[in-house]
This record gives structure tokens, sequence and C-alpha cells, in this order.
């Protein structure tokens, strides 16, 4: 079928815009659901609830002058610094970072390696849930 060519432009705007809109609504529910996948895995591991206020406390915890916010930034909105390496890392906040918190084996491979680092032992699975919980409500 021949479309007029100002009709085809049109066409084009309007699919352009309806995909970045379900593209939108596709992160922002992954996000949601991966965020909460994490915490379901830990309720598995025998975490009954968990705490938010808890989790900020230990992210700023400073243990021989290292704490997460080391390397994360003082605000998890605001781009991180690698204490050693001065490499930017991107916002711990899921609400300044989408990309953040999708994949369970990356997130459990940096929990087991930054708290290995910064308190000199694995975080307990109460305590992941808990900064999980701070971290993605930021
Ligand atoms: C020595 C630097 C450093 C410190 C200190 C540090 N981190 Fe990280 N962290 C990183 C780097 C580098 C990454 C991977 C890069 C990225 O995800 O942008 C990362 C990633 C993460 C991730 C994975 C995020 C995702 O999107 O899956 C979590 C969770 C995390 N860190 C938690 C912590 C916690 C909890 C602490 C404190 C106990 C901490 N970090 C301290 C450097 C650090």
């Amino acid at each position: 079928m021949l479309i007029p060519r100002k009709l085809n432009k049109m066409k084009n705007k309007f699919l352009h815009f309806f995909g970045i809109a379900l593209l939108y609504i596709a992160t922002s529910t992954a996000q949601a659901n991966s965020v909460d996948k994490h915490l379901q895995t830990y309720q598995q591991q025998g975490v009954s609830q968990a705490d938010a206020a808890a989790g900020e406390q230990l992210w700023y915890a400073s243990n021989n002058n290292r704490s997460c916010s080391s390397c994360h930034g003082a605000k998890p909105h605001d781009m991180g610094k690698h204490i050693k390496t001065r490499k930017l890392i991107n916002p711990m906040a899921p609400s300044a970072s989408p990309g953040r918190y999708q994949d369970s084996i990356k997130v459990e491979k940096w929990f087991l390696r930054n708290c290995k680092w910064t308190f000199g032992r694995i975080c307990s699975v109460q305590e992941k849930a808990d900064i999980l919980t701070w971290l993605a409500s930021q």
C-alpha cells in the first residue's frame, strides 16, 4: 500500500515514541523485579524481615577507614570513584542508575568481594538484605 510521505513520517514518529515508552515500562518493571528477586532469595535463606535503616548504617560504618562509601561515594545518587584505581563507578541508587542489580551473580560477586575488603569478613544474608533494601529505596 502507498502511504503519503507526511503520514509515513507521522507513523514513524509515533512508533519511535511508542517504542521508547515501552522500553521505559519494561526497564522499570525489570528493575523492581530484580531487587525483589534477590530479596526473595534472601528470604528463602532465612531472612524474615529486611531493615533499611540497619542497611544504611552498615553502608556508612567505618572499619579502619574503609566503608562502602569509600568507593561508592557519599550518596547513593552520586557517581562513585574506586579508591585505588580511581575508576568511576555508576551511582548505586537504581533511580539514578537503571542498570543496577539486574544479575544475581554480579550482586553476589560484589557483595562477597566488597564486604571482605571493607569489613574484613563476608556479610551475612541479613546484612545483604538490609543493604540492598536501603539501596533499592534510594
Ligand atoms: C574498593 C572499592 C569498593 C568498595 C569499598 C565497595 N565497593 Fe561495591 N563495587 C565496587 C565496584 C568496582 C563494583 C562494580 C562496578 C559497578 O557495579 O559499577 C561494585 C559493585 C557493587 C555491587 C553490585 C551492584 C550491581 O549492580 O549488581 C554491590 C551490591 C556492591 N558493590 C556493594 C558494596 C557494599 C555493600 C560495600 C561495602 C561493604 C561496597 N560495595 C564497597 C567497588 C567497591
